[in-house]
């Protein structure tokens, strides 16, 4: 079969093929610890089930509006308001199926073939390939590594400055990132705004912030700013495939004239039990969000007991990004080779660029405590073996 030229560029997402990995080792029989995968080991939070059953009862299985139904536009309306103290117009608002459905979105918007497309390094992976799928490419902004005197992996403006961003056509930022969990100041949305470098911010972890962090939001700097959110992350709510955009209101159009195409409606059960994540939640999601920070607590002290320094001090999200070149000089390597003998799944660097990622891998503290410490007993007796 004659495959499409971009397929060739188009990379597997390497922490699926840890993961199925691990699958294999576990149907021999072996007990795995996961640290690999982005998901929420959570449940679903009880007020959004029973909104899903009723809606289910209810018969509210159709398409809705190709934008989401206007009841949860309106919540995240609300939402933004009492969270963030940000007004935001409904009409603004683009419910989409996942937030990986929202880039897809927006590159078909915002991307001609050839455009370029600026992101840090490392980055989330998917961004890269959704944009190949319009036929836009990806220029990699490389933040510093955490051999030198400034913040490691952090984006900063002094970082916009070192790198050559002409004719990039659309910048994205990640803020907490994954897999750095690190936050982006203000200044830099500033930087780029008075740059007229048009700018998407993903938040999908922004109410997933620790220690003297509180959840922000670039809308409060500026409605030019388009915004992506989600409700997987924060809410457990991986399954349900919901996100949104926020967009300036001439973007809202397009967007809506993609969605009508490519997906016809959001799922129609999740958005009942979206709305009421956003307004019955609060204390699940401080009870995730406290758990996630003790867990961040314990696994940072642990890989770094071990000799596997962690990047800078990540202040959000739920991933700690550690150096292991005193082992290995080559992650990949190392995480098979960790989880074949150790039967510890972790993701490589390498699944998320090329700065310096041959030398970090990437820990999720997915896993209740107790999993993360059986994960660090089993390096503490296998690292010595390297
Ligand atoms: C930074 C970031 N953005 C977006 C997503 C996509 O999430 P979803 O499609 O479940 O909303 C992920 C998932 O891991 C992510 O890490």
């Amino acid at each position: 079969m004659k495959l499409a030229n971009r397929m060739q560029s188009f990379t597997s997402f390497i922490v699926m093929d840890i993961l199925e990995r691990a699958i294999a080792l576990e149907e021999a029989g072996h007990n795995v610890v996961h640290m690999e995968v982005g998901e929420p080991d959570f449940e679903l939070p009880a007020p959004v089930g029973a909104a899903m059953v009723d809606a289910l009862m209810r018969g509210e299985t159709h398409y809705t509006h190709s934008l989401g139904t206007m009841a949860l536009r309106e919540a995240i309306s609300r939402n933004y308001l009492r969270i963030y103290g940000v007004e935001v117009d409904p009409q603004r608002i683009c419910v989409t199926t996942g937030t990986s459905a929202a880039f897809v979105m927006l590159f078909g918007a915002l991307l001609n073939p050839g455009d370029r497309l600026a992101m840090t390094d490392p980055g989330y992976p998917c961004y890269a390939n959704d944009a190949l799928l319009v036929g836009a490419s990806t220029v990699r902004v490389n933040p510093p590594l955490p051999d030198g005197s400034r913040t490691p992996y952090c984006l900063t403006t002094e970082v916009l400055e070192e790198n050559d961003l002409t004719g990039v056509d659309l910048f994205l930022v990640s803020s907490p990132s994954n897999p750095t969990g690190m936050l982006t100041d203000e200044a830099v949305y500033r930087w780029l705004l008075e740059r007229d470098i048009p700018v998407i911010s993903d938040e999908i972890y922004g109410r997933l912030v620790y220690e003297d962090a509180t959840p922000r939001t670039a809308l409060s700097i500026s409605d030019d700013i388009i915004v992506v959110d989600g409700f997987s992350k924060a809410f457990a709510m991986t399954g349900c495939r919901l996100g949104w955009i926020v967009a300036p209101p001439e973007l809202v159009g397009p967007l809506n004239r993609i969605a009508q195409n490519l997906y016809l409606s959001p799922p129609s059960v999740a958005q009942w039990g979206a709305i009421a994540a956003l307004e019955q939640c609060d204390d699940h999601l401080e009870e995730m969000r406290s758990a996630y920070s003790k867990r961040r607590e314990r696994l940072m002290v642990g890989l770094e007991e071990l000799g596997l320094k962690v990047a800078g001090r990540p202040r959000g999200a739920f991933y700690l990004f550690a150096d292991v070149s005193r082992y290995d000089s080559d992650s990949l390597h190392f995480c098979r080779r960790m989880l074949d003998e150790a039967h510890v799944a972790a993701t490589p660097g390498v699944d998320f660029g090329k700065n310096g990622t041959q030398s970090f891998v990437r820990f999720a503290y997915t896993r209740d405590l107790g999993q993360l410490e059986e994960g660090l007993a089993r390096l503490r007796r296998w690292l010595p073996t390297l």
